[in-house]
């Protein structure tokens, strides 16, 4: 634990005014921080997530609005201390970056890069192909004729712009889905629709041809609990997998989104187990892309719920870190304050979503202790990719305008 007069030397800097006035950050936001209760920052430096992560050489990192930059310095400077990698929540899907036939805008991902940047973070790209968050234009627009040149454009276009940047894409997202009733469990996507099943293929080809750098990721959701449906999904992904392998499609990785869930008879284990043994013979690296833990199902007081979420995020960490082919963790925003949950499951006592390491106030959650403890533990690797130098921890706050 840091000593009183280092928190207070560490704060006292932070407040420092002549550092505030040089940093770029606008008055209102100096204003903000000045008010802040600062007190989380005996968590930061060598107590930070990502520093305990970097120890077993994990980038541990979240979701990011990048316009909340700008807006929240607590958002901003929390992510700054805690996070080596990054990701946009929203601002590289098609709908935020391809708004028009043949317009796009970076504006948002170009500001995550350049805050990642300067903050010496790595990024991973989300997505370059879903069923979801395709812009308006997609339906009028798109056909059999031309999807397959447009998928491949866009594909192009946005990973060409950050090539050599990205640490890894999210190339295709949620592609199985069993209920639609395929023998091959793919889903009944737009892209499959009026590409046919062969658009995953073509999805990873390009990217590899737009950046030869980004670990290349198939990315989903439903993978992880011991029930009947997700065995089926895991079988489906699994396949996809193999029959990429097959056909020497380049792939480098499987993210596990890690929605879970509290309060639910449902569990995991042997299911997850097994699924990383036969993504282990594949020889694909495994990240956990976006846990956090929905407690919408939980009745119980908000203190209880915040232990049952960490012990959910104790036992899924442990498990998952035990396997030496995991080597990113991200939380789906770092903060309670704006967890997708809160919107997708509101708690219907009205009460606030318990899902991630930092509470509304930026306090860390039992949550985040639990995500330490399971870092601190975890074996060294000796096999995992090469961290960023240095694992930022600096005062100054760089949010490009
Ligand atoms: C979610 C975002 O968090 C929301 O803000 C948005 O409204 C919908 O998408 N799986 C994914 C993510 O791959 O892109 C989703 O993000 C959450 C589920």
């Amino acid at each position: 634990m840091p000593t009183r007069r280092n928190f207070l030397k560490q704060t006292g800097a932070a407040l420092g005014y002549s550092s505030l006035l040089h940093s770029g950050i606008p008055l209102f936001a100096q204003n903000s921080l000045a008010n802040q209760n600062l007190s989380s920052s005996v968590y930061t430096g060598a107590a930070s997530l990502a520093a305990r992560a970097a120890r077993t050489r994990l980038p541990y990192g979240c979701a990011v609005v990048p316009e909340r930059l700008n807006m929240d310095m607590q958002y901003t400077r929390t992510i700054i201390e805690q996070c080596s990698i990054l990701v946009a929540e929203n601002a590289m899907k098609w709908a935020a970056i391809h708004p028009q036939p043949n317009a796009f805008n970076f504006a948002g991902a170009d500001k995550l890069l350049a805050f990642a940047q300067a903050h010496n973070m790595q990024v991973r790209g989300h997505n370059l192909s879903w069923h979801q968050a395709l812009p308006p234009w997609f339906k009028m627009t798109v056909n059999r004729e031309n999807a397959q040149a447009i998928l491949v454009q866009h594909i192009q276009t946005v990973a060409g712009r950050y090539a050599g940047k990205l640490h890894s894409w999210d190339v295709v997202n949620e592609a199985i889905r069993v209920r639609d009733g395929r023998s091959d469990g793919l889903r009944t996507t737009p892209w499959l629709e009026l590409i046919g099943e062969n658009y995953i293929d073509i999805a990873f080809r390009t990217a590899r041809q737009a950046d030869l750098h980004a670990l290349l990721t198939y990315n989903d959701y439903g993978i992880e609990y011991d029930s009947p449906n997700e065995e089926r999904k895991r079988a489906a992904v699994l396949a996809l997998l193999r029959g990429m392998r097959k056909r020497k499609t380049p792939i480098d990785a499987v993210g596990i989104q890690s929605h879970l869930h509290a309060g639910s008879q449902a569990d995991f284990g042997r299911g997850l187990k097994h699924f990383l043994h036969e993504v282990r013979k594949l020889d694909l690296q495994v990240f956990i892309t976006e846990m956090d833990v929905d407690d919408s199902k939980l009745t119980t007081d908000a203190e209880q719920r915040e232990v049952a979420v960490a012990a959910i995020y104790q036992k899924y960490f442990d498990l998952m870190l035990r396997d030496p082919q995991v080597t990113a963790a991200l939380t789906w925003g770092i903060t309670n304050r704006y967890t997708w949950l809160s919107h997708i499951h509101p708690r219907k006592d009205g009460g606030q979503s318990i899902a991630l390491p930092f509470d509304t106030n930026y306090q860390p959650s039992k949550a985040f202790f639990a995500m330490g403890i399971a870092f601190d533990r975890r074996k060294v690797q000796s096999v995992a990719p090469a961290l960023p130098a240095k694992v930022s921890n600096s005062s100054a706050i760089h949010v490009p305008a």
